[in-house]
């Protein structure tokens, strides 16, 4: 008689794990309620004087505190918040900003969007982020930037990268989309470099349905970001005299008001998400053919927006890959997906060149993408990382404990996969 559930065994875990997600209360009615009442539904209703009432400033000075950043200008979103980001850096048309092959197809198509050019390089495979020896090898003289993803909330090695920029005189915008409230080394992100970019759409650890937020140390940057936000209006400026090109990326009341209301409960969930992730970490590493991505030192809390792992192909049953596991495991009633491992070069876009109205100057052409071979991403998507949500860590350990039975299980019972 089989024991695995995906032969016709009874299930190892019969009930939901985690929390789903959304999680709300009265809270963003509360707040809602007085964004309709006040007759301001957009930051621009209040005078500077009147500035701090707006629910979207408060959110901006209360994110970018919580993130040790000095400033913080909301947007609609995540991918908008990068190309404002990119446009505040200064960059031009034809500039070559370099990108992990492994993120959201947005941390590049937002660089397309501006006109310049993602480079994309391979990831390392301890902890799935961009390789700094990678980038060091992808520097051409038409390089401008780097954007490291802390992908899955986990840290990408910033000192080597800002020891990189250095040296070669480039800017560090942080893709943050994954990442709010990750602590490393005494800090959290988002200024680790020039500037950084969070997404809040509703996925998000952090989420207001759409949303996004830049956050930078710098004076200049901020000051431009806020008007390439604010169709080219200077802070301190009259409201009708506009300083350059931009286009409106405005975050409205409303998406203050979810925002805030979801940031009065961010640390707990945070504190819940890396305590449960611990406990999963020290089970995996007593089961054979599986194994966690180990922490870097100075991560003290992974935020994580998907939750990584490993499958070790060489240490299973000839005959049974990852993605039978991830079935099986599936059948135990534990959900566990790709995330968005595939990489990001292998998308039609990149490999038909279906790049839109972009205008790149004459005589500059991206690479051709068919030809990129970022062969860790390829390995690990291929074979290797499994992918959960970060709403399955939002229960107690029992959760965990019942994750863990149930991959022992089909570890046990990998025979009955074969074939
Ligand atoms: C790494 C990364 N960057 C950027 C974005 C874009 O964010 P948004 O969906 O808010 O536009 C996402 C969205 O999932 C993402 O995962």
């Amino acid at each position: 008689m089989a024991h695995l559930a995906i032969k016709g065994g009874s299930k190892a875990v019969n009930r939901p794990l985690g929390k789903a997600w959304p999680i709300y209360g009265d809270l963003e009615k509360r707040y809602l309620d007085e964004v309709l009442n006040s007759g301001k539904w957009w930051r621009g209703g209040y005078s500077e004087a009147e500035s701090s009432q707006s629910k979207v400033v408060r959110f901006e000075q209360e994110f970018a505190a919580y993130q040790d950043a000095r400033f913080g200008i909301a947007v609609t979103n995540g991918t908008q918040a990068l190309e404002c980001a990119l446009k505040a850096l200064g960059i031009k048309a034809g500039d070559e900003v370099i990108v992990p092959a492994v993120t959201f197809v947005a941390s590049a198509t937002a660089i397309i969007l501006v006109n310049a050019i993602p480079i994309i390089v391979d990831i390392d495979p301890a902890t799935y982020q961009i390789s700094p020896a990678a980038i060091e090898a992808a520097i051409t003289p038409r390089t401008v930037g780097i954007m490291p993803v802390h992908y899955a909330g986990y840290p990408c090695d910033m000192d080597a990268i800002n020891a990189i920029a250095k040296k070669h005189g480039l800017f560090v915008l942080e893709d943050c989309a994954h990442a709010h409230g990750t602590i490393y080394q005494g800090k959290k992100l988002g200024a680790r470099g020039d500037m950084g970019s969070f997404s809040l759409q509703m996925g998000k650890t952090l989420t207001c349905g759409e949303g996004g937020i830049l956050l930078t140390d710098n004076e200049e940057f901020a000051k431009k970001a806020f008007s390439f936000h604010h169709i080219g209006r200077m802070p301190g400026r009259p409201f009708y005299e506009f300083h350059m090109v931009a286009s409106n990326l405005r975050m409205t009341e409303w998406q203050a008001a979810v925002a805030l209301a979801q940031f009065s409960r961010f640390d707990e969930q945070a504190n819940a998400r890396d305590a449960n992730a611990r406990r999963f970490e020290d089970g995996l590493r007593g089961i054979p053919g599986v194994a966690p991505i180990e922490r870097v030192p100075g991560l003290e809390r992974w935020v994580f927006y998907f939750y990584h792992w490993r499958f070790l192909k060489d240490e299973w049953p000839e005959g049974v890959t990852r993605d039978r596991f991830m079935e099986a495991l599936g059948a135990e009633g534990v959900p566990c997906h790709l995330g968005h491992l595939h990489p990001i070069y292998q998308n039609p876009l990149f490999l038909e060149r279906n790049f839109g109205p972009v205008v790149w100057p004459q005589g500059i052409e991206p690479p051709d993408y068919s030809k990129i071979q970022c062969p860790q991403c390829e390995r690990i998507f291929r074979e290797e990382g499994v992918s959960m949500s970060h709403s399955i860590f939002l229960g107690g350990p029992e959760d965990m404990d019942a994750m863990l039975d149930a991959v022992c299980k089909v570890r046990e019972h990998a025979d009955e996969l074969i074939g």
